[in-house]
């Protein structure tokens, strides 16, 4: 039996799964970090944790498999995208990363569309300058942090930045550098007019491969370091969202996922170029070579309720411990007790600005028709719902650009939760499917792995043998209902509050 590895590089934590080649779970490994807020809207991460976190579960998983590590083809990885890593001329990492949840870059996209043109950045990078992406945390580094910008020789994403580190080798694949608002993403190369614009050198970035294609081996360092054989393949990964599509085989047209990670994704695969002209959803490379994907991104969603978990649920985390249970189960069971509406309760989930539809950095959370009557199991259910009404925009968007979203397969942490599920189900009116396996991204990042190593033919067929699928939620028509006024009055929640933003900015 062959074996192969997938590692998932998240914004929580990093998970790593060894996987046989029909696809099942042999050992997995987890470890969480932490995100650094050092102003409001800022969002940073170390990358030495991420090396330290994917050393240690890759070295668990291999160590307490008992699998022969030359058993071990091959590996891949995928990452939460657009995370700025600087590296100097020695490799040494010059400070945190910026990572894709930071705000701050506001000017620096305005700047980037008046140097390289807005219809030109959308017709290179099939996107319009955004906060979220690499482009402009480049730009923000050049103009704060000159200094900082002078020493940097090697840009990489978060899991390229891993990969250096397991193989030396400085490579990226199109999915992930699609984010990068560098590359051309009708073309799959570097874009050498926005590089030459933004003032990055070609020599700064990585080569750049297709998603399942080999780009190195694990080296002798870091086989020492995680039991890894020297013989075990790397591949080129996947962006998180990409990757997840491939994990849950949604690499056909007419096939769709929605995600509850940290942050929220409905996507669609295409396999014909298909630009928002609006630029309200994300047009990427995908992980299957020559296609592409539309997807919507809420940047707050499982993020949401791990705020709530965290500042508010103290009394569920309790119970949760001296159960021995995921406080998640807990408050998603408290959740189900508060009615469809949460009393009520409507809440907008922009704790970090939001992207899809809205495109608006400065934006705020809310939790709007708070009374004294409200408890912390209408909060729960009030973000949970207000999460999925956020998705649901993203779904709207993406139906009126006339791409099928009549099955959808729900994915991420948050899917977990049988309540969340029901609720996407009703609220986008369509059955709502799972999978066998929860692992999602890593599965993706790992059966990317398999084809690289020629274990399967292509990218559909592997995902044919690999995954199975588990339930089905139907929508239901009453419950549809209700949550349809109180969806109806959450659309106009934003646009009455959009013009304060900029004055909360200013307090
Ligand atoms: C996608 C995006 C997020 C991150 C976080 O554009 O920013 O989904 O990849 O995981």
């Amino acid at each position: 039996m062959k074996y192969v590895i997938g590692l998932d590089l998240g914004t929580s934590g990093t998970k790593t799964v060894l996987f046989d080649e029909e696809g099942r779970a042999i050992a997995s490994a987890s470890k969480e970090y932490p995100m650094y807020q050092p102003h409001n809207g800022w969002a940073e991460q170390e990358p030495h944790d991420w090396r330290d976190a994917a050393f240690e579960t890759i070295a668990e998983v291999v160590r307490g498999s008992g699998v022969d590590p030359r058993d071990i083809i091959s590996m891949g990885m995928s990452g939460q995208m657009h995370g700025l890593v600087m590296l100097d001329e020695d490799g040494e990492t010059l400070g945190r990363s910026i990572i894709w949840a930071d705000q701050r870059t506001g000017a620096e996209c305005e700047e980037i569309t008046r140097t390289v043109g807005a219809k030109r950045m959308i017709e290179i990078t099939a996107n319009p300058a955004l906060t979220g992406f690499t482009a402009s945390k480049i730009k923000w580094v050049q103009n704060h942090e000159p200094q900082r910008w002078a020493r940097c020789r090697h840009i990489l994403l978060p899991k390229d930045y891993l990969r250096y580190e397991l193989t030396g080798d400085f490579a990226t694949e199109v999915s992930d550098a699609s984010g990068m608002q560098l590359l051309d993403v009708p073309k799959r190369g570097w874009s050498r007019e926005v590089c030459g614009k933004l003032g990055v050198s070609l020599d700064q970035l990585a080569k750049v491969y297709e998603s399942p294609e080999i780009t190195g081996h694990i080296s002798e360092e870091a086989a020492k370091k995680t039991g890894l054989s020297t013989t075990t393949l790397m591949v080129g990964g996947a962006g998180d969202n990409a990757a997840a599509a491939v994990g849950t085989g949604v690499v056909r047209d007419g096939r769709a996922f929605c995600t509850i990670g940290t942050s929220g994704v409905v996507f669609a695969h295409t396999d014909t170029l298909s630009i928002d002209p609006k630029g309200r959803v994300h047009t990427f490379c995908c992980a299957v070579p020559g296609a592409w994907h539309v997807m919507g991104v809420v940047q707050a969603a499982g993020l949401s309720l791990r705020w709530l978990r965290d500042e508010i649920c103290g009394e569920e985390k309790r119970e949760a411990e001296a159960l021995g249970i995921d406080p998640y189960d807990v408050m998603s069971r408290e959740a189900a007790l508060s009615p469809i509406g949460a009393n009520r309760l409507i809440y907008s989930p922009y704790l970090m600005g939001e992207r899809t539809p809205h495109l608006d950095p400065d934006c705020r959370g809310a939790f709007f028709g708070l009374s004294a009557m409200h408890t912390r199991r209408d909060l729960i259910r009030a973000v949970m719902e207000g999460v999925t009404y956020a998705l649901n925009d993203s779904v709207e968007i993406l139906r009126g650009m006339g791409v099928t979203l009549s099955n959808v397969l729900a994915v991420g942490g948050g899917a977990r939760s049988g309540l969340w599920r029901e609720m996407l189900a009703d609220v986008f009116g369509c059955p709502i499917g799972t999978l066998a396996s929860s692992e999602g991204a890593a599965l993706g990042a790992a059966i990317l792995a398999g084809v690289g190593a020629n274990l399967y033919t292509n990218v559909p067929d592997a995902c044919e043998r690999m995954i199975r699928q588990r339930g089905v939620q139907q929508p239901d028509g009453a419950r549809g209902e209700a949550y349809a006024k109180a969806y109806n009055l959450y659309t106009k929640l934003y646009p009455a509050l959009k013009d304060l933003y900029p004055e909360l900015k200013n307090i």
